[in-house]
């Protein structure tokens, strides 16, 4: 069955036809193309376009067609162009000529706009609550993690010593303004495309601030050939999806290095890590690496949406068609990686000691060591002269700063004194940066009150 064959007097090829369906994707969405129907059936009951009773028909046919797919009594088949006209052929099969009323007033058009925008809109709150469920592990990594040393790393090298709670701190910060951003979005997007019809709207006197009503959207779109072609809101979500996966694949990445051999930080769980068909020793973090893969495939569905969309006359095109199952890709594809890594960092153990000992040597504490020399009066410039001198005669000698004697210490500088092993510390490094947002534990305690708070209020 066609929704169009009227003024045509040949069949479709079936390549054509082939070529022009969606249903093979679109049928992901009947749920709310089922939604989107019972609030046009209701509003054009109550403006009485088709009568009550009509209404009344047609709103308890769609809802039998909804629990039939629901309970498996019903199937949607590919003999259909689209889900609406599966939906529009079901009706009237089930309940006669009253079904072909629904279309009244109504274009696929704004049905379709109508369809991805709640289909979407349920997928940006399902990726929020995917996002606060990891931002809960990451906190409780955090409040676990105060003082477990580590070493700060700049350009993949040693830099300063930081604390677990402050690294995993940072990607605490990043997924929560991923979350803002998502709740941006919804706030943009919330708007009701349906009675724009084609692209002009239609004389029928439709209440779209009814429709907009049932629907949850804060009220109804104001441009009719706008509605039918806008797209943005989806771009902007891909482009969220692409930041979320732009942050989990760093985070991967470091997880990958960590759980390395050279390094040892870690160690993932058996039940995230995966092994070699021939190396019997090896346990692979395939997870993080898939993750930190599967990224490029988000930037893609973002990239190909922002070119199918850059050269579309308004108002509807067919091209648009194409911002299905790219999306609905993307959207699967970042939930399955946030819901896995999530799993993946709950499960990791840290090694500490090997943490420790990492961000000991490796003259992690070298600034420190110059920032004692400006605290008893030398200039910075001077010190870190000095600094850099001792640091060269460890190198030559194979051990640390701490490991250096009083003597070494005054044979490059006499203001060196006892107290100087006490002030490169490691203990000393990491608790007296007490700036807020360093790693101190005194003030990443503030930072952790802050962040359960969010956690309550978000
Ligand atoms: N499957 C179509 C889409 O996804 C539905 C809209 C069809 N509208 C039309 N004028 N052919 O865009």
């Amino acid at each position: 069955m066609k929704l169009w064959g009227g003024r045509f007097t040949k069949e479709t090829d079936q390549l054509v036809n082939n070529f022009n369906a969606s249903i093979s994707f679109d049928q992901k969405f009947y749920r709310q193309d089922i939604r989107g129907s019972i609030a046009h059936a209701t509003m054009l009951g109550k403006q009485g376009i088709i009568s009550e009773a009509e209404s009344n028909q047609i709103i308890d046919g769609l809802n039998g067609i909804l629990s039939d797919i629901e309970n498996g009594t019903l199937t949607i088949t590919d003999e259909y162009e689209d889900i609406h006209t599966f939906m529009e052929a079901t009706l009237i099969e089930r309940i006669g000529d009253v079904g072909k009323k629904l279309h009244t007033g109504r274009s696929r058009n704004d049905q379709v706009a109508l369809d991805m925008r709640l289909y979407t809109r349920d997928e940006v709150l399902n990726m929020d609550n995917e996002l606060k469920e990891l931002l809960a592990v990451i906190l409780r990594l955090m409040k676990e993690n105060t003082e477990t040393y580590m070493p700060g790393f700049t350009h993949l090298q040693k830099a300063q010593p930081v604390t677990v709670a402050h690294h995993f701190g940072a990607y605490f910060e990043m997924f929560k303004r991923d979350r803002s951003r998502l709740h941006d979005i919804y706030e943009r997007m919330n708007y009701c495309p349906l009675g724009a019809g084609a692209l002009a709207g239609t004389t029928y006197p439709l209440d779209r601030e009814l429709t907009a009503n049932l629907l949850d959207f804060y009220g109804p779109t104001l441009n009719s050939m706008d509605s039918v072609s806008d797209r943005d809101y989806l771009i902007e979500f891909l482009s969220a999806l692409s930041t979320i996966m732009m942050h989990l694949s760093r985070f991967s990445e470091e997880i990958c290095i960590w759980n390395s051999n050279e390094y040892k930080f870690i160690e993932l769980d058996d039940a995230y890590s995966t092994g070699s068909s021939i190396m019997p020793q090896k346990k692979n973090p395939d997870i993080a690496e898939l993750v930190r893969g599967k990224t490029g495939r988000v930037y893609g569905a973002l990239m190909s949406l922002l070119t199918t969309m850059k050269g579309i006359p308004l108002a509807y095109n067919k091209d648009m068609q194409e911002d299905k199952e790219l999306s609905f890709d993307a959207i699967d594809t970042v939930k399955g990686c946030v819901s896995l890594f999530k799993g993946m960092i709950d499960t990791m153990r840290f090694n500490p000691k090997r943490m420790e000992d990492s961000a000991k040597h490796g003259f992690t504490n070298a600034t420190d060591a110059a920032d004692y020399l400006v605290k008893n009066g030398v200039p910075f410039r001077d010190a870190h002269g000095i600094v850099g001198q001792l640091v060269l005669m460890c190198i030559d000698k194979g051990i640390a700063l701490d490991d250096l004697s009083l003597e070494e210490y005054r044979s490059v500088s006499p203001v060196f004194n006892e107290d100087i092993y006490e002030a490169i510390s490691l203990k000393t490094c990491v608790e007296k940066r007490l700036t807020l947002g360093a790693p101190g534990p005194e003030v990443m305690k503030k930072v952790i009150a802050a962040y359960d708070e969010y956690m309550s209020e978000n």
